[in-house]
């Protein structure tokens, strides 16, 4: 049984990836969402493909969440050449889930560096260009975050994010009524895969995504099936590591 479930997976994994113009799909039996021990496993996974495209003296960056706490864990494996960086900072994360937090676990595990970015949350692009002109050290964190080898991040609904993150009632009313349905590096986007909100922060966008080699996302629970077509549908992903039932849910849409 669990052979033809592995089976039919591998042959969704192809469609999946073949529909998103994804270099690679990969999918872990199972709802992330009703189960931790898949939830884990979703972390396991998207430590493991991070594993196949990491070199010596590679700079990866991370995004905040749940999920991307769950593969700084999963890793198991060390690099010690390796740099860790925020995708993003200030995204309005409890710490657990902070893009900071997740890169210095992650640098731990790796034996490695990491490199944090110290900005508040919820600031205009105008003053923090001011707080870069004024803090060579967080100028070089955000200079070094842009020459990323590899990142790796979360996505979520785009109405759940913005309540997260504690959003003004009439920003998340806009963003809804843009058609928002995803959220990825604090970026709403609509289906197909229009970007129709940026939160000002430093670091990358998904505009930034196509200078980055490998480009791995990781997300799942059926909840998250429109969030993730949307984020796919930017058209810089390469790897998506998700699971069966935000498959499944992502099959019948398209
Ligand atoms: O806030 C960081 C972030 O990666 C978001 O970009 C993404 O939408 C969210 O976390 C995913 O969080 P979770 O894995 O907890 O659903």
């Amino acid at each position: 049984e669990y052979i033809r479930i592995l089976h039919n997976l591998v042959g969704l994994e192809a469609e999946l990836a073949q529909r998103l113009n994804l270099m690679q799909v990969v999918i872990i039996p199972g709802d992330s969402e009703a189960d931790s021990a898949v939830r884990r496993e979703l972390g396991r996974a998207t430590a493991s493909v991070l594993r196949q495209h990491l070199g010596d003296n590679m700079i990866v960056a991370v995004s905040g969440g749940s999920t991307m706490a769950k593969v700084a864990e999963a890793v198991n494996f060390s690099v010690p050449t390796t740099t860790v960086v925020p995708a993003r900072g200030g995204l309005g994360e409890v710490v657990e889930y902070q893009a900071n937090t997740i890169a210095a676990v992650m640098a731990n595990k790796l034996g490695g560096r990491y490199r944090l970015l110290h900005i508040p949350d919820g600031v205009n692009e105008e003053t923090l260009e001011a707080i870069l002109d004024g803090d060579t050290n967080l100028r070089a964190v955000a200079d070094m975050i842009k020459k990323a080898n590899i990142l790796v991040h979360g996505i979520g609904q785009a109405g759940e994010m913005a309540e997260r993150r504690g959003m003004a009632a009439a920003t998340i009313a806009d963003i809804e009524q843009h058609g928002a349905v995803g959220e990825a590096l604090g970026q709403y986007c609509a289906l197909p895969g229009k970007i129709v909100y940026v939160t000002s922060s430093i670091g990358l966008k998904l505009d930034d995504l196509a200078g980055i080699d490998t480009v791995i996302a990781v997300a799942g629970g059926s909840a998250k099936a429109k969030a993730i077509l949307a984020v796919a549908g930017t058209g810089e992903q390469s790897v998506l590591v998700t699971d069966e039932a935000a498959a499944k849910a992502i099959q019948l849409l398209i």
